[in-house]
């Protein structure tokens, strides 16, 4: 009879402990620890299923050095995805040998995404795992976004030792796993989803990965707090961690990268998701500025930068007397905190009186940025707000704002001011400290240099 045991699990470090314990003693993270319920196996009463998927002994390996004639080329190449902008997040295409993990928000697209990668890409057979839909569900959607369906075997299994059989059956060149929460491996008796079923079953996939030079990709889901679920080891032992965000009622779709042992982790690309499926985005700017045409009120073009990416995007503000006793501020695809630090800039700094208004702030096409640059375009839609006074049509900003009103320099400003240019901007207001680039004197877009907010009323109102 197998014996029933609960153990605690850091679900930070994987560490186990008999006892529940409020502090790691060995990562230091606070209230880290889940119950789990394990099963101990009576030792000899099963087979040992892990690893059936190798016909013969493993390969012996010996040290090599490091020296380049020694390393072979065809060890690192890329496969191609056939989809350019996956392609650059991947740092350039799918490693050989490499485990990608995928995570995001239910309904965001995962399963679609790596569904058109299997179809597309130039990798022989594609073995498509999926615990959470039936062969049926995939096929349905895949007539949906693929006419030539060749080469990609749907497998509706959980049980990783039977997926890494199968896999190495008919040496399949790409793995996908959809998702890593619901597959299980023998070896531990936890119900999936656990922490030491994702860390077991992750193990297994990378050990198949890395000697048989697979390229495997794991669909992970995320929890309320937006992080991805289960252990965080998990997002150390794989090589590379996407994530896909973006607001599930539009149709943007960002995928970012946040770990990648083999490219930058400074490329982001864009999706939008249409009826037959999700279609790249190579010029979002075009698509996030506002359509009409007649100039309004808290209005302004933000110019950021997100990794590598210069992107412009409209922000609108709205102030108006609040109705009711509390005064709301409600921020959309911006920090709330953030909002409220630049409203009391405001009130401090220019004197305006903000306390018994309703502040709204919105930026274009449900994006959520985090970029600080975009405190200028927030705090220029604000005041246009304000003062009721529509700003020109072909300015656009980037800059920080500090705590005394002052505007701080940004990174990238050169991207930035090339983007603006490229789209048709007359005007680019940026801090004066940036005023050192070389991009500034070879652009034919005027520069609008601030040093502090107050400068904005006769600099910027004074180009409208
Ligand atoms: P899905 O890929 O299943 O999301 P995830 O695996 O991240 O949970 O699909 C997300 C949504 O996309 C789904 O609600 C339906 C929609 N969708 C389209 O709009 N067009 C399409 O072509 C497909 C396949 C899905
Ligand atoms: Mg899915």
């Amino acid at each position: 009879m197998a014996k029933l045991k609960v153990i605690f699990i850091c679900s930070t470090c994987g560490t186990q402990s008999p006892k529940w314990m409020g502090h790691c003693t060995a990562c230091g993270s606070w209230n880290s620890f889940v119950e789990e319920v394990v099963e101990k196996k009576n030792s000899g009463s099963e087979i040992d299923t892990s690893q059936a998927w190798k016909k013969s002994k493993p390969k012996t390996s010996s040290p090599i050095s490091i020296a380049l004639e020694d390393v072979q080329a065809g060890q690192i190449s890329r496969k191609d995805t056939n989809d350019p902008e996956l392609n650059r997040v991947l740092g350039g295409g799918l490693v050989r040998g490499s485990v990608t993990l995928i995570a995001g928000q239910p309904g965001i697209g995962k399963s679609t995404l790596l569904l058109q990668m299997a179809l597309d890409a130039d990798v022989g057979k594609v073995l498509y795992v999926s615990g959470e839909e039936s062969e049926e569900q995939i096929k349905l959607r895949a007539d949906r976004i693929r006419k030539n369906q060749k080469g990609v075997y749907l497998f509706s299994e959980t049980r990783v030792d039977l997926i890494l059989v199968e896999a190495a059956k008919i040496e399949a060149g790409l793995i996908i796993v959809d998702s890593i929460q619901t597959i299980v491996s023998s070896e531990v008796e936890s119900s999936p989803g656990t922490i030491s079923q994702i860390r077991e079953c992750t193990n297994e996939l990378v050990r198949y990965a890395k000697e048989t030079a697979t390229p495997v990709i794991i669909i992970g889901h995320i929890n309320k707090e937006g992080d991805i679920a289960g252990p965080k080891i998990l997002e150390h032992t794989v090589d590379t961690v996407l994530q896909f965000e973006g607001d599930r009622h539009h149709t943007f779709r960002i995928l970012r990268t946040l770990k990648n042992r083999f490219g930058s982790t400074d490329e982001l690309s864009m999706y939008q998701m249409e009826v037959d499926g999700l279609h790249p985005v190579s010029n979002p700017s075009e698509l996030l500025l506002s359509q009409h045409s007649e100039r309004l009120s808290g209005s302004a073009v933000a110019c950021t930068v997100e990794g590598l990416r210069p992107l412009l995007i409209e922000t609108q503000a709205l102030i108006s007397p609040a109705v009711y006793g509390n005064p709301q501020r409600v921020a959309t695809g911006f920090d709330q905190r953030r909002l409220a630090m630049l409203l009391a800039v405001l009130e401090k700094r220019c004197g305006f009186t903000l306390g018994m208004q309703d502040v709204f702030v919105n930026l274009a096409g449900g994006m959520r940025l985090h970029d600080p640059g975009l405190d200028l375009a927030v705090i220029a839609s604000l005041i246009s707000s304000l003062q009721d006074q529509p700003l020109h049509r072909q300015i656009c900003f980037a800059g920080e704002v500090g705590l005394s009103g002052e505007i701080r320099a940004i990174s990238r400003v050169d991207l930035r001011i090339q983007e603006a240019e490229r789209l048709g901007f007359k005007a680019i207001c940026i801090s004066k400290y940036n005023g050192k680039t070389d991009a500034l004197k070879t652009s034919g877009i005027k520069i609008v240099a601030l040093g502090t907010v107050n400068e904005f009323f006769e600099k910027v109102f004074e180009q409208s």
